[in-house]
């Protein structure tokens, strides 16, 4: 089982539109997919037509008073099955403050699912916080949105230089560019330059696309409602560079029966 997570310190930077492909990209592959709305705005519920609604709320999960296999909703895609989010989550920080290990409490919570799921994506609220760090203990790989900028580099630095300084287990990053405005010569400039100077960044970037926006219209990833799109090629592309990356092995082979 490898675990992804979209995580940036920053808001509003494309990291539910990246749990939200990728998650379904991972299912239409064969891969049994699991996506952990860790957001209390749960955008990544909304998309996918589920209520924001855990009994018992995050409290409950975080405890394990409440199994994760009992709030895990299936969605209208196959492979496809998503942890909702909903308010009490904003409350997370508070709950894992009082565990035993609070930063490995995500890791250890997730463990047992290996029997059930291939891939699990956690779509992250912004910020750092010890919800964050439990993040980055449970995560494989972390799939960092940038927004073009040049202090996109300092961001990415930053966070690298955190990561390096943690005990345990480490993941690796995967950033790539999101959101590139091509009539904007900065951006086009950064988008080139950065995949060939630093290998922790991906060659793929998602462009800024109203097509992307429409998910919160159509309530479904864009990678489903418009396959053929460049925002859905984009987001192919960008998933294939995390698989390789990651070394996931092959897909289990459909059921024979
Ligand atoms: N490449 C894109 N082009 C155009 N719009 C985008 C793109 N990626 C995301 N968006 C839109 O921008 C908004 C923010 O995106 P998203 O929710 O994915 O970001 P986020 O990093 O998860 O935000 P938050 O930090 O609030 O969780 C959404 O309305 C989304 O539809
Ligand atoms: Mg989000």
């Amino acid at each position: 089982m490898k675990i992804f997570a979209t995580y940036n310190i920053k808001g509003g930077v494309g990291k539910t539109a990246t749990a939200v492909n990728l998650g379904y990209l991972a299912a239409r592959d064969g891969y049994r997919v699991l996506l952990w709305d860790l957001d209390p705005q749960a955008a990544a519920t909304f998309l996918f037509r589920i209520r924001p609604r855990v009994k018992g709320g995050g409290k409950a999960l975080i405890r394990g008073t409440r199994s994760i296999d009992d709030a895990i909703k299936a969605t209208d895609f196959d492979n496809l099955d998503l942890l909702p989010a909903d308010f009490t989550y904003r409350n997370l920080d508070l709950v894992l403050d009082t565990a035993k290990k609070p930063v490995r409490r995500l890791a250890s919570l997730l463990a047992p699912l290996s029997a059930e799921y291939d891939v699990i994506f956690l779509d992250c609220p912004p910020g750092i916080s010890l919800l964050s760090e439990s993040v980055l203990q449970a995560a494989d790989a972390l799939l960092v949105p940038l927004i073009p900028t040049t202090l996109s580099v300092r961001t990415l630095d930053q966070l690298t230089e955190f990561i390096d300084g943690l005990d345990g287990s480490r993941p690796s990053i995967l950033a790539f560019f999101s959101m590139i405005d091509g009539r904007k010569r900065l951006h086009r400039e950064i988008s080139q330059q950065l995949p060939e100077q630093r290998t922790d960044v991906a060659a793929t970037a998602i462009p800024a696309l109203s097509l992307i926006e429409q998910m919160s219209v159509q309530r479904a990833p864009v990678t489903a409602f418009a396959p053929r799109s460049v925002a859905a090629r984009r987001y192919e592309e960008l998933w294939l560079e995390a698989r390789k990356r990651s070394e996931l092995p092959a897909p289990p082979p459909p059921d024979s029966w």
